[in-house]
């Protein structure tokens, strides 16, 4: 970026490093061509409300306060700015007469109140527009270098664009030297052909600020325009100007189709930051990561993902395709496959997500654990090595090290009232399709067989079958269930028959009766679900156990 100035460099510049910076930001107008209900400075790019880009622009290029001048839906803009970043003040313009009376306004706020390490120094005003997302901290930088070193009241950023249409010109002398700015509507017609556009970004000498914004001329249009500073600054020694500015920074957002051309400019831009950083990003126009996400060296992002908020994915991880990850960490190693992870996950090294996998809040999946496709886990930790390979709802529990959920293993969190805990031990095994109706608890190396129904804590080392559970076999503690035997069902004895005779209910369960006896024989001995309106449970004393809200899946949250 070259600087062309209007007074020769080297006058005596009367301010150093130590300068204070105070950021003036316009944000008070309508912002019509939008055709919005809302401000347009709240309208996202790359996730954030597009002022939020330039505020952590103007904090980067050292501004230590800032001054948001608001006015239309002065609310709903205050809501989205990082008042926790630098010191932070707003004010409201209304009327909203211009640009020239916004920063008035902001003058007027700030010297009612100001502050502490400004008294007893020059200070210096960045003065920006909240609808350009896309300027850089190095082009602020720049400009502030220029102010320093020219020492003039006045300076700002011009590019050579090819279509001005719209954008305020810079006039120039035979000499070069800059007189003034004209706005689109009071061109000439021999005007209309300049091509050097006033970007909207100042830096200005406060004391000087404070003479001259009063003394702006009113238009006819009855607004005070703030380039309409550049004549006052070149009686008063000149006006610095940082040409050649990359026209895609200075890019303003007045309607929709700028406001994606601004989001896609942007994307490409923090693309670009990771994939130097050592991220492969394997297709960056279909790639969508805010502003704050942090990324590990080798991890490879792939089409159609989504990384938002405060995330943090590790290295030598894989995420994607078609991923969401908002507020969430994932550690090293760890790989997130067409799912959703959200509401501060927390995914430990080496686990495995997805396909189809939803993690919410509170689910803290620990080292090696699995979570597979249709399944999701909300307010859970899963143990070490743990899997739940498919189609389940992990919710309010605990599951220990090495644990198998099998196929189809649903928690019963919620009796319509009230969310209640399970805690589900090391090493077990859940059989396929079983139903845990919370509060439980399963010791450590119990089982489920398939298709229980799990009222009542089952002890360590026991086997639980039927509807509702009862205990079949106490066996002792077995090794670590592998990977794959959801599939296959519980290698042990099969589950009893559930009996409607009375006779039968306490006694010991059958345990030879195999599935292969036919139509009749596998309905029987399959212990299965009751279908809608019949009978929960056996027989009456046991159907008193049901909770009369009946226990499902989690409905309401
Ligand atoms: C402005 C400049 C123009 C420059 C262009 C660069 C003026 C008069 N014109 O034109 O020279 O080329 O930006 O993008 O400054 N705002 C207020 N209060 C108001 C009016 C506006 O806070 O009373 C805020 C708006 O919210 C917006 C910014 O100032 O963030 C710029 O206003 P806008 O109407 O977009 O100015 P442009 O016509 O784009
Ligand atoms: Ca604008």
């Amino acid at each position: 970026m070259s600087s062309m100035s209007s007074a020769p460099i080297g006058q005596a510049a009367t301010v150093d490093e130590a300068t204070t910076v105070t950021a003036i930001i316009l944000a008070a107008g309508k912002g019509t061509r939008m055709r919005s209900a809302r401000s347009k400075l709240i309208h996202p790019v790359a996730g954030w409300p597009m002022i939020r880009h330039v505020i952590a622009a103007v904090r980067e290029a050292g501004a230590t306060r800032a001054a948001v001048v608001l006015g239309h839906e002065a609310e709903a803009v205050r809501a989205v700015l990082p008042f926790d970043e630098l010191s932070m003040s707003t004010m409201v313009q209304e009327p909203q007469l211009g640009t020239g009376h916004a920063v008035r306004v902001a003058l007027d706020a700030l010297s009612s109140s100001p502050p502490v390490d400004e008294v007893g120094g020059p200070g210096v005003a960045l003065i920006l527009y909240g609808d350009m997302p896309l300027v850089s901290a190095a082009t602020l930088r720049a400009l502030l270098d220029l102010y320093r070193r020219g020492g003039y009241p006045l300076n700002l950023v011009s590019a050579v664009v090819a279509n001005p249409y719209g954008y305020g010109r810079i006039l120039r002398d035979a000499g070069g030297r800059v007189v003034g700015v004209k706005e689109q509507k009071e061109l000439a017609p021999d005007e209309e052909g300049i091509a050097e556009i006033n970007c909207g970004v100042y830096c200005a000498d406060l004391d000087w600020l404070r003479q001259a914004v009063p003394a702006l001329p009113r238009h006819p249009d009855g607004e005070y325009y703030l380039p309409d500073l550049a004549p006052q600054a070149v009686r008063a020694g000149g006006v610095g100007v940082l040409g050649d500015a990359d026209a895609t920074e200075m890019q303003g957002v007045n309607d929709r189709a700028q406001l994606a051309d601004a989001d896609a400019l942007m994307r490409a831009r923090i693309n670009r930051r990771h994939m130097l950083a050592g991220v492969t990003i394997v297709d960056p126009a279909r790639t969508y990561i805010e502003p704050a996400v942090r990324i590990g060296a080798d991890t490879v992002i792939h089409p159609n993902t989504h990384l938002r908020g405060d995330t943090l994915i590790g290295g030598d991880c894989a995420v994607g395709p078609d991923s969401e990850i908002a507020d969430s960490t994932l550690l090293d190693g760890s790989t997130v496959a067409r799912s959703v992870v959200e509401g501060g996950a927390r995914v430990g090294r080496g686990c495995h997500v997805g396909p189809y996998a939803h993690l919410r809040r509170g689910a803290v999946l620990e080292e090696g654990a699995q979570i597979g496709n249709y399944a999701e886990v909300k307010n859970a930790v899963i143990g070490p090595g743990a899997v739940a390979h498919h189609v389940s709802y992990l919710g309010d529990a605990t599951v220990g090290e090495g644990t198998n959920i099998g196929a189809g293993t649903i928690i019963a969190n919620y009796d319509g009232v009230n969310k209640h805990r399970t805690t589900i031990g090391a090493r077990v095994f859940v059989g396929s399709n079983t139903v845990l109706r919370a509060p439980v608890t399963l010791g450590d190396d119990s089982r489920t067989g398939a298709g229980a129904v799990v009222l009542r804590d089952v002890a360590p080392g026991h086997t639980v079958a039927g509807v509702p559970a009862r205990e079949i076999t106490p066996h002792p503690p077995t090794p670590s269930p592998r990977e794959g035997e959801g599939e296959k069902g519980p290698p042990h004895p099969p589950t009893p028959s559930p009996s409607r005779g009375e006779g039968e209910r306490n006694a010991p369960a059958p345990l030879a009766v195999r599935r292969v006896e036919g139509k009749q024989g596998l309905n029987k001995s399959t212990p299965s679900l009751p279908r809608q309106g019949e009978p929960v449970g056996l027989s009456a004393p046991q159907s008193r156990e049901i909770n009369p809200h009946g226990a499902g899946g989690e409905g309401a949250l």
